[in-house]
């Protein structure tokens, strides 16, 4: 019988992929996965260090193991992630379930990692004498890349084996539940070099290290033959890419930019831009013409400083690319900017969103420009007059949404050694409710803007209220749509024998299946399936809805059907 692995992610759209990346290697080694941690063998989470509170998630999570290890010591659990990276070993000491460590640089490891521990329980178990305490009976396998990270032989090294991960990627026509898998992540960008003062990820993925071209566009080809017709591209500070050919440090393709000849950013264009060098620019404009069936190509996350007007008039030039970008403005006065060591003024952030918008915001041709944004509330030091700032920032902006966090002061970060963590709670959390509450209603102009339109909607597939009420046992004879659902629909909902004929006949009449989906702006849309359609055949399609409804958060419309 295989080993069943329950897999749980954590954090950013950068460790969904790294976690499927993980399972696509796992299952071909002969794993099977399962969605109950209970039936697991291995049970592996995914983790993020970016906020204390994810790592309580992690805490938590692990403690509710502690109980079922006692009385299962061949259960393999093992941390993956940022926060393995983050808390090294302390973590085993802290947390003695853990059997297996890696670091998000290591996670090509994991197989032989897991393959050991497996074998070293069973040869314990089986070897040990029985009067020893379980602890003696375990051994720890541990695949950190430390503080080797940033120095470039290893570095060269380690991501030599790691691209073979994403190389070797397992090109599957479904996701996990079974349904057509239509959307997909690249990633073009490993590691940060930014050092914002507040952040882990720099320490906890390491050196900043761009993909070959050819890599990538090889990996999107693939996806898109598998069935893909949409993808987003991963960096922390995904406009940065630059891939200097034939570069300094090169190890089986992966390449060093050269010391001095290195272009470090806030350029309109890219002076070296030619024959060795693939710029951000280049790379979007090869993708969409190398891959067409690939109907839209988004990117995330976008750094403020270093936008070319070149990557800008690619997106406006190249239709499939989406009009959309997620900036992080993080606060918005020059003074906090500066203690986070963000690199731009409030007056360079909003030369940024005036330049994009001039060049990409279109409405007029039905192609307008949506923006999001991050911040960060009560960073040391603020002051009302800062959290001002900030909101008069966010105002001018005009987001379509933003994700607001409360500053976390992280171990390891300057900000936590510098800075003494002086915004009070009470405080950290007004301003985080004040910032919500003027981005809602921006969000909701923004989102009103679009009443009337006719814009096409990526189907994603049931929406978050569709997937609570079945969650939540309610049932439907929409025959069409329970028998097709699949793994998604509770067995409770089936149609089974429990539910009488009159209750059928009675949801028959209001039945409604909400679908939802995505603009090429990034707008969630909301929208009934139409009577007679089957959910799998509308997952992954691209169809033109017609914008009746906006809330801050999501759209609504009727789909146009021919
Ligand atoms: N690379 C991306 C962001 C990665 S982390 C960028 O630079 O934009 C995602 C977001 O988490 C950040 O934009 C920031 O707003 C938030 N964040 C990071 N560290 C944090 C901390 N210590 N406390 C609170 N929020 C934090
Ligand atoms: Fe963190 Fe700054 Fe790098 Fe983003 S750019 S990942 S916030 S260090
Ligand atoms: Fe978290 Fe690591 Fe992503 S810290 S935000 S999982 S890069």
């Amino acid at each position: 019988m295989p080993r069943r692995v329950y897999l749980e992610t954590f954090g950013c759209q950068m460790n969904e992929l790294d976690s499927e990346l993980v399972a696509g290697r796992l299952r071909t080694l002969g794993y099977a996965f399962t969605g109950e941690s209970a039936e697991a063998d291995v049970v592996l989470f995914n983790t993020c260090s970016v906020r204390e509170h994810a790592e309580q998630k992690v805490w938590s999570r692990l403690g509710e193991l502690k109980a079922r290890k006692a009385d299962d010591p061949n259960l393999v659990v093992g941390v993956l992630g940022c926060m393995a990276e983050r808390d090294g070993e302390a973590l085993i000491r802290r947390m003695p379930v853990v059997d297996v460590l890696c670091g998000p640089g290591e996670l090509d490891k994991l197989p032989t990692l897991l393959d050991n521990a497996v074998r070293t329980r069973a040869s314990l178990a089986a070897d040990a004498p029985a009067e020893w305490p379980r602890g003696l009976r375990s051994a720890r396998e541990v695949a950190l890349q430390g503080n080797t990270s940033r120095r470039s032989a290893t570095l060269a090294a380690a991501q030599d084996t790691l691209e073979m991960l994403d190389l070797s990627r397992a090109m599957s026509p479904t996701d996990g539940e079974g349904m057509p898998k239509r959307s997909a992540y690249v990633r073009i960008t490993r590691g940060c070099n930014k050092f914002c003062t507040y952040c882990v990820v720099p320490f906890t993925r390491g050196a900043e290290v761009h993909r070959p071209p050819e890599h990538i566009i090889e990996e999107c080809r693939r996806l898109a033959d598998a069935g893909v017709v949409e993808i987003t591209l991963l960096g922390q500070t995904v406009n940065h890419y630059r891939f200097e050919h034939g570069a300094a440090v090169t190890v089986n393709g992966v390449t060093q930019p050269q010391k001095g000849r290195s272009y470090t950013g806030g350029h309109r264009r890219d002076p070296f831009a030619g024959e060795r060098v693939t710029t951000f620019a280049d790379l979007l404009a090869r993708i969409h013409d190398a891959v067409p069936s690939i109907q839209r190509l988004r990117f995330v996350t976008s750094y403020p400083r270093d936008f070319g007007d070149d990557a800008l008039e690619a997106m406006r030039d190249h239709p499939r690319i989406c009009r959309y970008l997620h900036v992080p403005g993080q606060s918005g006065s020059d003074r906090i900017l500066g203690l986070m060591n963000r690199g731009y003024s409030v007056g360079e952030y909003i030369e940024f969103i005036d330049r994009a918008r001039a060049i990409l915001d279109q409405p007029e041709i039905g192609r307008p420009l949506a923006i999001s944004g991050d911040f960060i509330v009560g960073f040391p030091t603020e002051t009302d007059a800062d959290f001002e700032a900030t909101v008069a920032m966010l105002r001018r902006a005009r987001y379509k949404s933003a994700f607001i966090f409360k500053y976390s002061a992280r171990p390891g970060t300057v900000a936590i050694d510098k800075y003494p963590d002086d915004v009070p709670e009470a405080v950290k959390r007004r301003r985080n409710n004040a910032l919500l509450a003027a981005q809602d209603a921006i969000g909701l102009e923004v989102g009103q803007s679009n009443i009337g339109r006719t814009m096409p909607v990526f189907v994603e597939g049931l929406s978050v209220r569709e997937r609570k009420r079945r969650a939540a046992g309610a049932c439907s004879a929409h025959g069409s749509v329970m028998l097709t659902v699949g793994g998604r629909v509770p067995s409770a909902c089936g149609a089974g024998p429990s539910h009488g004929e009159e209750a059928h006949e009675e949801s028959r009449a209001v039945e409604r299946v909400q679908l939802s989906g995505r603009t090429d702006t990034d707008h969630i849309v909301l929208f009934d399936l139409p009577a007679g359609a089957r959910v799998e055949d509308w997952i992954g399609r691209l169809v033109p809805v017609r914008i009746t409804g906006a809330t801050a958060l999501a759209l609504s419309g009727s789909p146009i059907t021919a």
